[in-house]
C-alpha cells in the first residue's frame, strides 16, 4: 500500500482482464487510486486504506459458485460509495439480498450493446450518463445476470439481454453496471467514472507536478545519504526514474546500463552518450554480450527466455553494485501496469500471460533494497513527468522496448547472426517510419524475425535466406492493440528496402494481429 497523502479509490480486483483501464480512466481524472487483489482486501487493511470510494472490478469466475471471490462485508458499512462492474455487480446484488443466476445463452452479452433508461430515471441519466441521444453504446461481457435487484436498489437502465443494466441505491451510494464503462468501446464510460467521483467528493489532486514533489521526498526520505545504482536500460522508463533520482539526489546515483546483447542498432552507444554527456549522470557501461547470449545459447522457450534474463539481469547488478561501496538502493523503472501483472501472477484472480522480466525475475532475497518511484505511474504519465524534468522530446516519444530485448523479437534459438539481421532490418523498419512521418502516430513498431528460412530468387542465384515480420500497432495503455494500418505503398517499398539492404533476409510479412488475441511482442 503507498503512503500518499491524497485522497484514495480503492478498486478490489477480482481478476478482470481491464481493470487496469479502471485505474487509467481514473488517473486521467485526476483521482488516486490503486488496485489490489480481493484476497488482500482484509478489514484491517480496508481500515488503514481508508478508501474514499471502492470500485469492485468484474472477474472471471462466477457468482453463484460457492467460494467465489468477495469483498469483505465491512466495505459496505464504510459509509464510502462503491461502484459494482460486470462480476462486481453481481456479486454487490448478491451480497446485498438480490439474486444471481448463472448464464443462459439468451442472457449472456458480449461485445457492443446499447443500454436505455428507465423511463423514470431519464433525467438522473442523462446527466449521470447518456449524453441526452436516449441511449448510450456500451462494452458487455457476461454470462450470468442479475434476476433480481438487492432491496434498496433501483433500475436506470436496461440493455436487450441486460434487465438491470445499471442500477444504484442512491441513499448508500452504491451503483452497480452490467457492463464495462472502462474500455473504449464505452464512450461516454469516463463521464459516469467522472460522475462517480465528484460524489464520492474527490477533488481531483493527483497532478504530475504534486507526484514529482512527493516522489523526491520519498526518493529522500527512504535512501538518506546512501550511495544508490539504477538499472538503466535506455527506455524511457528507467531513463525517466533515472532523471528523477538525480534531481532528487544527485552524485549519490550510479547508473548501470547492461549491454545484454539484445540491444537495436547503436543503441548502447547512444544512451550511454546521452545520460554522461548530455546530463550528466555518472553511468557504468556493463559488457556484459557474452554472459546473456551464452546463457540463452539454445534456449526456444519464452518464459524460458524471460526467466534467464531476468535473473542475469539481477545477478550483473548486483556484480556491479558491490563495486560501489556503500550502495544499498537499487532504482528500477518499475510502472504501475507492472506491478499489477506481478501482483496477479504471485496470487491474483487474473491469467499470466507473461512474466515481465523486470518485477518476475527478481529473486526474494536480492541484497539490495528496491527504489522504485515510477511505480504508481502509468506510461503515459512517465512521459509527462520525463518532459517535466527536462528529457529531449525525440528520447521520451520512443516506442517502448521490453526489457529482455530483441531475445522475444526472435522466437525460436537466439544466434549472433540471427540479431544482427534482427538489428539491421529494425533499424531499416523504423527509418522508413520516420521518413514517412508515421513514428508518432503508432505506439509500437519492430521487426521479428522468424525461426524460418524461405526461397527466394536475387539477381540470377537462389536464395535460402530468414523470413521476417514487421509489427506496428496503435494503443493506449499496451494493454490492447490493433495493428497500425499502413499503405500497400509503405508496405512494398519497406519490404523491398529491408530485402535489399539486409543480407539474410529474403521475405517479408506484415503481422496483422490485434492484441487480444494477439500480444505486442512475439513472445
Ligand atoms: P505484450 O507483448 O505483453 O506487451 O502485449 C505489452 C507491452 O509491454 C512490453 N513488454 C515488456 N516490457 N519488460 C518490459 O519492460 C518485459 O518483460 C516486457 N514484455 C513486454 C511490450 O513491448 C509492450 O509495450
Amino acid at each position: 500500500m503507498s503512503q500518499t497523502s491524497h485522497d484514495r479509490l480503492l478498486i478490489i480486483d477480482f481478476g478482470s482482464q481491464v481493470t487496469q483501464l479502471i485505474a487509467r480512466r481514473l488517473r486521467e481524472l485526476n483521482v488516486y487510486c490503486e488496485i489490489h487483489p480481493y484476497q488482500n482486501v482484509t478489514d484491517a487493511f480496508l481500515t488503514e486504506f481508508a478508501p474514499k470510494a471502492i470500485i469492485f472490478s468484474g472477474g472471471p469466475d462466477s457468482v453463484v459458485r460457492e467460494g467465489s471471490p468477495r469483498p469483505p462485508r465491512s466495505a459496505y458499512d464504510l459509509g464510502v460509495p462503491i461502484l459494482g462492474i460486470c462480476y462486481g455487480q453481481q456479486v454487490m446484488m448478491q451480497d446485498l439480498g438480490g439474486t444471481v443466476e448463472a448464464g443462459e445463452s439468451h442472457t449472456a452479452e458480449f461485445g457492443r450493446a446499447y443500454v436505455k433508461p428507465t423511463e423514470a430515471r431519464i433525467d438522473f441519466m442523462n446527466g449521470w450518463f447518456l449524453d441526452g441521444t436516449g441511449r448510450e453504446q456500451v462494452w458487455m461481457s457476461h454470462g450470468d445476470h442479475v434476476s433480481h435487484i438487492a432491496p434498496g436498489f433501483e433500475v436506470y437502465a436496461t440493455s436487450p439481454g441486460a434487465p438491470f443494466a445499471i442500477t444504484a441505491d442512491l441513499d448508500r451510494r452504491f451503483y452497480a453496471v452490467q457492463f464495462h464503462p472502462e474500455v473504449h468501446h464505452t464512450p461516454n464510460g469516463k463521464t459516469l467514472y467522472e460522475n462517480f467521483v465528484r460524489d464520492a467528493g474527490f477533488t481531483g489532486d493527483w497532478t504530475m507536478d504534486a507526484y514529482r514533489e512527493e516522489a523526491i521526498r520519498k526518493i529522500k526520505d527512504q535512501v538518506g545519504d546512501k550511495p544508490v545504482i539504477c538499472a538503466l536500460s535506455g527506455g524511457v522508463d528507467s531513463s525517466v526514474a533515472a532523471a528523477l533520482l538525480h534531481e532528487a539526489i544527485g552524485d549519490q546515483l550510479t547508473c548501470v546500463f547492461v549491454d545484454h546483447g539484445l540491444l537495436r542498432l547503436n543503441e548502447a552507444d547512444e544512451v550511454v552518450a546521452m545520460f554522461r554527456d548530455h546530463m550528466n549522470l555518472k553511468v557504468i557501461h556493463a559488457q556484459e554480450q557474452d554472459l546473456f547470449l551464452g546463457e540463452l545459447e539454445g534456449v526456444s522457450d519464452p518464459e524460458t527466455k524471460r526467466k534467464i534474463i531476468g535473473r542475469l539481469f539481477i545477478e550483473v547488478f548486483q556484480k556491479y553494485a558491490d563495486q560501489i561501496e556503500g550502495a544499498e538502493f537499487l532504482a528500477q523503472g518499475t510502472l504501475y501496469p507492472d506491478v499489477i501483472e506481478s501482483v496477479s501472477f504471485s496470487g491474483g484472480p487474473s491469467v499470466t500471460i507473461k512474466s515481465h522480466h523486470n518485477v518476475g525475475g527478481l529473486p526474494e532475497k536480492m541484497g539490495l533494497k528496491l527504489v522504485e518511484p515510477l511505480r504508481e505511474l502509468f506510461k503515459d504519465e512517465v512521459r509527462v513527468l520525463g518532459r517535466e524534468l527536462g528529457l529531449p522530446d525525440s528520447f521520451i516519444g520512443r516506442h517502448p522496448f521490453p526489457g529482455p530485448g530483441l531475445a522475444i523479437r526472435c522466437p525460436g534459438e537466439i544466434t549472433r547472426e540471427k540479431l544482427d539481421i534482427l538489428r539491421k532490418a529494425d533499424a531499416v523498419y523504423i527509418d522508413q517510419i520516420r521518413k514517412h512521418g508515421l513514428y508518432d502516430d503508432i505506439w509500437q513498431a519492430f521487426v521479428a524475425i522468424l525461426p524460418v528460412r524461405t526461397v527466394g530468387v536475387m539477381g540470377d542465384g537462389r536464395t535460402y535466406d530468414f523470413a521476417c515480420a514487421l509489427r506496428a500497432v496503435t494503443s493506449v495503455d499496451g494493454m490492447t492493440a490493433d495493428y497500425y494500418p499502413f499503405t500497400h505503398e509503405f508496405l512494398g517499398e519497406t519490404a523491398t528496402r529491408i530485402i535489399n539492404e539486409v543480407k539474410g533476409i529474403n521475405r517479408c510479412t506484415y503481422d496483422i494481429t490485434s492484441k487480444p488475441p494477439g500480444t505486442i511482442e512475439w513472445e
